[in-house]
């Protein structure tokens, strides 16, 4: 399948994924939470969406984007609900159902096989900068969103030109285009957040270690490993440079 922008993206968000399933299945549970938020990073980042959307036990809710299902099974266990995953890559959608036990469907943002109005709130964290397609998908979380919806947006912005190497096949948006692509599609901010990536709870960040020293251990000399990697490590130099700015957002349709 190749409908990420390009291999590299497939390898990180797609082979990686499913070798990610495997390590934290050989771990342990407690480990599937921060081995399975791959953008979203913190859980800090998770409660502010969560409070800013008001999630609440019997709300209908889309994680779009999925990746793992970190996000979701976080939302799951701390808010009550029952998040739908949606994913274009298909390892990162079987771990989700195995690691969480939630609904989740091979989909890309920007066609979503949901019906108009079928959620009360939907979150997109760490997506918007994956594709160049940033109008489609926004108009499409306001379609299946009810009027009276929220929406919950991680976005990693850059409002300078970026110093090399860049990660391949991302398209980092500035704040102007952010707030331009929102209106157009059909939403008004409610709130915005500098996302602070760190903020997690004792032992989070351990657990996300030891599930990636487990990939390595399995996979370390396979070339997608080392190309996951660099990509990671290209955005970590941009966001500690602070060229790339973590961005939390709410909205509501207008
Ligand atoms: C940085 S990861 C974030 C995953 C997850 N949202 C999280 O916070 O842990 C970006 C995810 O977006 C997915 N993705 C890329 N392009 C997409 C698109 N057009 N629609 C939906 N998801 C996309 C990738 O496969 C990957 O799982």
């Amino acid at each position: 399948m190749s409908e990420l922008a390009s291999e590299a993206m497939e390898s990180e968000f797609g082979t990686v994924a499913g070798w990610t399933e495997e390590a934290v299945l050989k771990l342990g549970p407690e480990h599937a939470v921060p081995a399975g938020c791959r953008g979203s990073g913190s859980e800090g980042a998770l409660r502010w969406l969560a409070d800013a959307l008001a999630v609440r036990p019997g709300d209908r809710v889309l994680d779009s984007g999925a990746g793992v299902g970190g996000p979701a099974g976080w939302l799951a266990a701390e808010r009550g609900v029952r998040p739908v995953c949606a994913e274009p890559m298909a390892p990162a959608v079987h771990a989700s159902r195995t690691l969480f036990g939630l609904p989740a469907v091979v989909a890309l943002s920007q066609a979503l096989p949901f019906a108009d109005g079928s959620f009360d709130a939907a979150w997109c964290l760490g997506v918007l900068c994956t594709t160049d397609e940033k109008g489609p998908l926004l108009a499409e979380l306001r379609r299946v969103l009810v009027d009276g919806g929220r929406l919950g947006l991680l976005v990693f912005i850059a409002d300078e030109p970026l110093p090399p190497p860049l990660p391949e096949g991302n398209s980092f948006p500035s704040s102007a285009e952010v707030e331009r692509l929102l209106k157009v599609a059909g939403f008004r901010i409610t709130g915005t957040a500098e996302a602070d990536l760190a903020d997690n709870p004792p032992g989070w960040q351990q657990r996300a270690d030891a599930v990636d020293a487990e990939v390595r251990h399995r996979h370390g000399d396979d070339p997608q490993w080392a190309q996951a990697q660099e990509q990671s490590q290209r955005v970590g130099r941009l966001l500690g440079s602070g060229s790339l700015r973590p961005r939390l957002i709410s909205a509501v349709p207008i």
